[in-house]
């Protein structure tokens, strides 16, 4: 297909939920002059229960629809739509792509010094075993202890993130990898840093690895160089999502600071 970039288009994200906000956040940081397209597929979450054949077809739906929106990047805001994408699948894309899980697992493989990553991911992402496969392509000397985490999601999408049970999760997931010794630890799911004020309490002296800070740093280098970066005053985001939630509005509020009950639409992208 013939793209021609254009530096006024937007940049476009998509998670099942509001995972993907964590996201957003960074890339707003470093790009203040972008604008944004989000599609959150609400309907459908949470992903991490699901099969990799459904994942991958929301994931393609998501992409073509971006796509159809003429934007100049996307990027997968989603560690298990990427897990379940492949390589040719993803360079086939007409502008340029960026993942996750390869900009979490770099970072960690320079700041992990006793060489023992922990990655915390939802139950899809952790059987793909693609955080293994990256940390072990970047160094093969490196272990790494994966924790699935099924409770987090409905957690963080039911809007409730400081309760009594979070907490006593938080504990639990985090055990196998601070026994291990690992002393980095990725959030492997786009939704888990919501949860960062519980989880970095229960560490251990680890450093927490977000993806989404590496990925906007990536974002912007790829748009300066080719170059497609916006310098003129951004429009507003717009964010569709597949079933308008009270929590993906009061989200939007209260992580992003927006108010964007009047720019989202109820969009179904996945049947
Ligand atoms: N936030 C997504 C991820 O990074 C999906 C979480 C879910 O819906 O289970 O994997």
């Amino acid at each position: 297909m013939d793209w021609k970039l254009d530096s006024r288009h937007p940049i476009g994200l998509f998670d099942s939920g509001v995972g993907g906000f964590t996201v957003l956040k960074e890339l707003k940081h470093i790009l203040p002059n972008e604008q944004f397209i989000y599609f959150g597929d609400t309907r459908n979450l949470p992903y991490g229960d699901k099969s990799p054949e459904i994942i991958h077809n929301w994931a393609t739906n998501s992409i073509k629809f971006l796509l159809r929106l003429k934007v100049k990047a996307i990027v997968v805001a989603c560690n298990i739509s990427s897990s379940v994408l492949t390589k040719e699948e993803l360079t086939a894309i007409p502008v340029p792509v960026f993942t996750l899980i390869e900009y979490g697992a770099k970072r960690a493989v320079e700041v992990t010094r006793l060489k023992k990553v922990g990655v915390l991911a939802t139950m899809a992402t952790v059987q793909t075993r693609s955080y293994e496969r990256v940390l072990s392509s970047l160094d093969n000397g490196i272990e790494v202890v994966q924790s699935a985490c099924p409770k987090f999601v409905p957690m963080i999408e039911s809007g409730k993130l400081a309760t009594k049970e979070i907490e006593a999760t938080v504990r639990e997931y985090l055990t196998p990898i601070t026994e291990s010794g690992a002393d980095a630890i990725i959030y492997g799911c786009s939704h888990y840093p919501l949860l960062s004020r519980v989880i970095e309490k229960y560490v251990n002296g680890a450093v927490l690895i977000d993806p989404a800070v590496e990925v906007a740093k990536a974002v912007k280098e790829k748009l300066s160089e080719i170059p497609a970066l916006r310098t003129d005053p951004p429009h507003p985001d717009v964010f569709f999502v597949s079933k308008i939630t009270e929590n993906f509005l009061s989200t939007a509020k209260t992580f992003l600071g927006q108010d964007i009950s009047g720019h989202t639409l109820e969009w179904i992208v996945n049947e």
